[in-house]
């Protein structure tokens, strides 16, 4: 009942008993989103894998759903995706709606456990009643067998409308294979990607493939996501991405971005210790447009051992995916979803501050810190540390900001409440290096129970971290050596049980 109180989230899912990792197969259909997810419902770290399921009709309130998939006899049902069958190319359709086609890998585990190599494989079901039950496709699976990869998993499968076919992505140990289909049932290997290339300080896992408009042009561009443990930007799990053409069979990455991946050795979606195995859902409606995003807040160095017993970890607040062209090469940004606003159910200016030191921002006991998206804007800043700070009664807190002498964003939580059942999970001050030093910031920090996510300049960088504190934040202070010029801030409390 305490960690109820204290720990599980007020607007961020979570399963009601068991453990989650991965979110999967995302589509929307006939009024709503749906996500599932790795999950044991049976026990409070990873085991026998099944999908979980919720649904949602904005993104935001979540209605959990019986189990989608269970594992047979040491044959557990890993990540992957899942297609609405608009065409039914699959035949799996009885007519009546579109049959929805789930795509993922198959991993069993006496294989694995006697070293064999061919421990993976994709398999798929299907749904005739718009994704709410779904059968085995027994008498087809495997869809695509294994080659010989021990590490060959996470399919991600959607419609490629500019080459008219369906197109997955898989991760193949160092590399991303490509396949496509006519028919969702037969898959022929079209190309590989990313030897070489990138980040790889551990197996690429959970890739996600998509088309994607230039923001403010006609031009469009591929995005290949790739997550990966460990070897993340600060360490552990982590979502890095590629920018660049796909003309039906290979991926090319665009010249600018393959500069920039040089350069910057990897480039990530986000530089939070806790938002991996990310990927985006399938169908949204064309009248809709966007690329909606959502990951698992955590990070396999210490997943299984954060301080939850009745259920272990929640996703990210779903985010929407924008690339931004910069200079001579792409951005990939992430905003949370615009139906978090329909929760609003106060909002509280931030008084102006003009000053140095430590200057209050939120006044303790001020503003549900629990529940809470603040936005504030720092202008005329000087080359120094500009340092926010969350704190209780208690005496916890957690520092956040930005070190402008060394051009970086970061996290600092190892003064936030409990850390000790993990020595990887506060060993290091989480760090998001930017271009220069800055004129200006903008924050939009979204705060939980126990999660922080932070959008930069609207998205340009984003970092996310999970704590847990003896007693919720109360307050927000920021301090500086030089002048702090603090202006526009507000703070918007959050109401989830607010009628939409
Ligand atoms: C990523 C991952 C996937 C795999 C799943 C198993 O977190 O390792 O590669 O399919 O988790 O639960």
């Amino acid at each position: 009942a305490a960690e109820e109180q204290m720990y599980r989230p007020n607007f961020h899912f979570t399963p009601k008993k068991g453990w989650m990792n991965d979110p999967n197969g995302m589509f929307f259909a006939n009024g709503y989103y749906h996500l599932f997810y790795q999950h044991y419902p049976d026990g409070n770290t990873w085991g026998p894998m099944h999908w979980g399921h919720a649904i949602s009709k904005d993104l935001i309130k979540w209605e959990e759903q019986p189990i989608a998939l269970y594992p047979d006899k040491d044959k557990y049902i890993f990540s992957g995706s899942a297609v609405v069958d608009t065409e039914n190319t699959s035949g799996l359709g009885t007519g009546k709606t579109a049959p929805i086609v789930a795509i993922y890998t198959l991993h069993d585990m006496t294989k694995e456990k006697a070293g064999k190599m061919d421990v993976e494989q994709q398999d798929i079901a299907f749904s005739n009643d718009n994704g709410f039950t779904w059968q085995k496709f027994e008498e087809g699976n495997p869809v695509v067998k294994n080659p010989g990869i021990r590490d060959f998993r996470d399919p991600k499968v959607s419609w490629d409308k500019t080459h008219k076919q369906w197109i997955m992505a898989l991760a193949a140990q160092d590399r991303i294979q490509f396949y496509k289909s006519s028919n969702l049932k037969n898959w022929e290997f079209a190309s590989e990607f990313g030897k070489n290339i990138g980040a790889h300080g551990g197996v690429w896992e959970c890739p996600d493939f998509f088309e994607i408009k230039v923001e403010g042009t006609k031009e469009t561009k591929w995005v290949l996501i790739v997550n990966l443990n460990p070897g993340g930007p600060n360490g552990g799990s982590g979502v890095q991405y590629f920018v660049g053409d796909f003309d039906g069979k290979t991926f090319t990455m665009d010249a600018g971005f393959a500069e920039r991946v040089q350069n910057e050795k990897a480039v990530w979606a986000d530089y939070g210790k806790d938002n991996y195995a990310g990927v985006t859902w399938n169908n949204i409606p064309s009248s809709d447009g966007r690329r909606l995003f959502i990951g698992w807040m955590s990070n396999w160095e210490y997943a299984q051992q954060v301080p939850t017993t009745t259920w272990r970890s929640s996703t990210t607040i779903p985010r929407e995916l924008q690339l931004v062209k910069k200079g001579n090469h792409y951005n990939l940004e992430s905003k949370p979803v615009r139906e978090l606003n329909n929760y609003v159910a106060k909002t509280l200016k931030v008084q102006s501050l003009n000053g140095k030191g430590t200057l209050k921002v939120i006044e303790s006991g001020k503003a549900d810190l629990t529940k809470a998206v603040i936005s504030l804007d720092l202008k005329n800043l000087k080359q120094d540390d500009y340092t926010f700070t969350l704190s209780n009664a208690n005496g916890e807190s957690l520092s956040f900001g930005l070190n402008n002498k060394e051009n970086y964003l970061f996290i600092d939580r190892s003064k936030a409440g409990r850390i000790d059942f993990s020595d990887k999970f506060a060993s290091n001050v989480s760090k998001s290096f930017l271009e220069g030093s800055q004129k200006s910031a903008a924050f939009k920090i979204i705060l939980d129970k126990t999660s922080i996510e932070i959008f930069y300049n609207n998205g340009e960088k984003v970092m996310t971290e999970i704590f847990f504190l003896n007693k919720p934040f109360s307050a927000l202070t920021i301090s500086s050596k030089q002048k702090i010029e603090l202006k526009n801030g507000i703070i918007q409390v959050l109401d989830i049980n607010k009628k939409q």
